[in-house]
């Protein structure tokens, strides 16, 4: 059904704040990291690190701010902008890969400017208010979640035990690679994560054809992170460690050692990857967790509860996690 709200991104502005965080994020994680290698981690380089982490996520601040005069083209660019932590991972590993001669610095400014310019020409941005329900898929999707979630629950607790020092870690990865590195078992957690992948950025699509609630925007925003982390995370593993460079993909490789994360001016790009991954898996789920709820005739109150009780454990979760891979021990 078509609105009122403008559809493509002519003489929208907006449309332009996310190309302008994506292009300005490379540099402030150099920032960060000039800031770090002469000063150490003063308040400084922590500055320059919050900024970073603040430039993707005001991508979702514009979806939220004055919805209903946001084009489709600005809030799905708006989307894309919030993945910006592992696309520029991704940039970066393919632009090893492929041993281009131009930085990736350059690649990703000129594919950015490009993504702003096709969006604003774009002529066939639908505006929609009615997604469509689409049972079958957001029934698989969700079935999809539950096992897939017997994965995640179990890698992220892994990387917790990164807290408790390397060996630690190593221990509780070889113990869990029996069952996810099995022969079985990893083809079909692949097939599963690449088929969450692809529906989920269908609904993200569609989702992102109308103005969108909190709740929505974050439910939004976080698959499309995921999609774009997913397809980064396992090019990283299993393209450029396993089979390109034939490396271990062990604790040692999850944090750049020896520089580790935070003193390596192309590791530090890993910190806000890594952190908006975890913290965005469990808040998909939370998001997930709270359709179900009201779907089932839960009151709104303790549905949007449980909502937030959830979201403050994924960033916990997620600050825990981040501080035990930049070197963090107990
Ligand atoms: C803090 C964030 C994360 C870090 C540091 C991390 C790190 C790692 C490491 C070190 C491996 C190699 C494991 C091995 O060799 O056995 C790996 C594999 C993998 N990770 Fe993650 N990961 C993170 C988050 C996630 C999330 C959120 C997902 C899913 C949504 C995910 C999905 C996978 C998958 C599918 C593999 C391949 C497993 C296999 O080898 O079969 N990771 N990750």
């Amino acid at each position: 059904m078509s609105t009122e709200v403008p559809a493509n991104g002519r003489g929208d502005p907006a449309l332009w704040l996310p190309v302008a965080a994506a292009l300005l994020y490379p540099w402030v994680l150099g920032a960060f990291h000039g800031a770090a290698a002469t000063g150490g981690l003063t308040l400084v380089a922590g500055a320059w690190l919050a900024i970073a982490f603040a430039l993707p996520l005001s991508c979702l601040a514009l979806v939220l701010f004055r919805p209903e005069r946001r084009s489709v083209a600005a809030r799905r660019l708006a989307f894309v902008g919030l993945t910006a932590p592992p696309l520029f991972v991704l940039t970066g590993v393919l632009t090893g890969l492929l041993h281009s001669p131009v930085k990736d610095v350059w690649i990703w400014s000129v594919l950015w400017i490009g993504l702003g310019l096709a969006s604003a020409l774009a002529k066939s941005a639908q505006a929609e208010h009615q997604a469509r329900p689409w049972p079958r898929l957001r029934i698989a999707h969700g079935v999809a979640a539950v096992l897939i979630l017997l994965f995640v629950t179990f890698h992220l607790f892994n990387h917790l035990t990164g807290l408790l020092g390397p060996e630690t870690h190593a221990r509780v990865m070889k113990l869990g690679r029996l069952v996810y590195r099995s022969p079985f078992v990893e083809p079909i957690l692949v097939a599963l994560l690449l088929f969450q992948v692809l529906g989920g950025i269908t609904m993200a699509y569609r989702y992102s054809a109308r103005p969108l609630d909190l709740a929505r925007a974050i439910q939004v925003g976080s698959g499309a992170y995921l999609a774009a982390f997913i397809l980064t995370h396992m090019n990283s593993a299993f393209v450029s460690a396993r089979m390109v460079h034939r490396i271990q993909t062990d604790w040692a490789w999850a944090t750049g050692a020896p520089e580790g994360l935070l003193r390596d001016a192309w590791n530090i790009r890993l910190v806000p990857h890594y952190a908006l991954g975890a913290f965005f898996v469990v808040a998909h789920l939370v998001c997930g967790l709270r359709q179900v709820l009201l779907a089932h005739g839960v009151r709104r109150e303790l549905a949007d509860g449980v909502w937030g009780a959830g979201l403050a454990g994924a960033a916990a979760l997620s600050a825990a996690i981040t501080a035990g891979l930049c070197g963090l021990r107990l």
